[in-house]
């Protein structure tokens, strides 16, 4: 009942496939910083969730209150509470996805590089024992720097001998949540129908919106064009500020988290229609690392779109460009992190 008034389309529509394809929720989902401020709220939106058997809520602390609370909800999910590193590995078994949105958000002043130093060592804690205990699930990293944290990912699993590159994804879902809200308040469309790939990677000018691929299919003057790509690749900023010390972007990055998981979750249920933008393992440029539109599957990322990179503008053609040294940067800080480390 509650989840037909506030599920996003994406999960309404799953619910109706649902009713074709499997009548049966029967996925297992991880979130690992369940009582943070993104975790608390993708929980709940997780429990919402039609496909979900069994919900694990893994943190270092409050976990257990968290999940006595979802746990009267009624819909189908079982919620279980896991607390510190004795009990991580169980909230890991038998699981089909694991979401990581653990570890420190900014403050005003921050980039998202600044919260390297400690969350580098908790996403590499976080994914050795997902390599130990769940090495086929989907792996969705939401900690930041994503640029960063998505390579020290692929890194653990590699030195585990369990890396799937199909598997690992850097969540950029609320760069394009951001990108279709912005571009349909500017051009007075209906919010269900934009869709707007952003590729690159996960902050700032890293961030790339590609205005030109839109859809359904839009005009922008030039001054449009650089409006709308400044504020969304400074939309986390905005929030930031806004918040002024108390964190960022949480709501919307749980709702972008869940339409990701839920994407991820119809894929594996057999719905071969299911595209989300994400920052994965990628050849589709010279970086090891890209963000763009994928085809998701039962294995994971079944195909890149590259044909979204046909007919780039110049303006794209340029952020791509001057995106790839910061880009390639922070992906290898992430690399050496994990290498330099036993
Ligand atoms: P928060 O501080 O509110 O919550 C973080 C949670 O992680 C806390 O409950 C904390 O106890 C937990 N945690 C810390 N260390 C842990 C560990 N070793 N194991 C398990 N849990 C641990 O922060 P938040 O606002 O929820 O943000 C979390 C992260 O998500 C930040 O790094 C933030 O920058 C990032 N973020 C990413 C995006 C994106 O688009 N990818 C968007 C928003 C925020
Ligand atoms: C966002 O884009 O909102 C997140 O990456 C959090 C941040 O630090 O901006």
């Amino acid at each position: 009942a509650l989840r037909g008034s506030l599920a996003p389309e994406s999960m309404k529509r799953s619910q109706s496939l649902n009713h074709q394809l499997s009548p049966q929720a029967s996925y297992k989902v991880a979130i690992l910083g369940a009582n943070g401020g993104i975790g608390q709220p993708l929980s709940l939106l997780i429990k919402m969730s039609p496909l979900v058997s069994a919900l694990h809520l893994y943190d270092i602390a409050n976990v257990k209150g968290v999940a006595a609370d979802l746990s009267h909800c009624n819909t189908p999910s079982q919620v279980l509470d896991f607390t510190g590193p004795a009990e991580m590995g169980n909230s890991l078994k038998g699981v089909n996805v694991v979401v990581i949105p653990a570890g420190v958000p900014r403050k005003p002043g921050m980039t998202r590089d600044d919260l390297f130093n400690i969350n580098a060592g908790i996403v590499k804690t976080l994914v050795e024992a997902v390599a130990d205990n769940c090495p086929d699930a989907f792996i969705q990293i939401i900690s930041n720097p994503v640029n960063s944290t998505v390579p020290i990912a692929a890194e653990v699993l590699k030195k585990k001998g369990v890396y799937n590159p199909k598997k690992l994804f850097g969540v950029t879902t609320l760069d394009v949540v951001r990108a279709n809200t912005f571009v349909a308040q500017k051009k007075n469309l209906k919010l269900i129908d934009v869709d707007v790939p952003v590729i690159g990677g996960h902050a700032g000018i890293t961030i790339l919106p590609l205005l030109s691929k839109t859809k359904p299919s839009v005009s922008f003057t030039d001054q449009e064009v650089e409006e709308l790509t400044v504020r969304i690749q400074n939309a986390g900023t905005e929030v930031v500020e806004a918040k002024a010390g108390a964190g960022s972007a949480t709501l919307s990055m749980a709702y972008a988290a869940a339409r990701f998981v839920e994407s991820s979750l119809r894929a594996l249920d057999g719905d071969g229609d299911v595209y989300e933008c994400s920052f994965i393992d990628s050849d589709l440029t010279d970086l090891p690392f890209f963000a763009s539109r994928v085809k998701l599957g039962k294995n994971g990322v079944e195909e890149v779109i590259s044909s979204d990179f046909h007919g780039l503008t110049e303006y794209e053609q340029k952020g791509l460009e001057a995106l790839k040294p910061e880009l390639k940067a922070s992906i290898e800080k992430g690399i050496t992190f994990a290498n330099k480390q036993s």
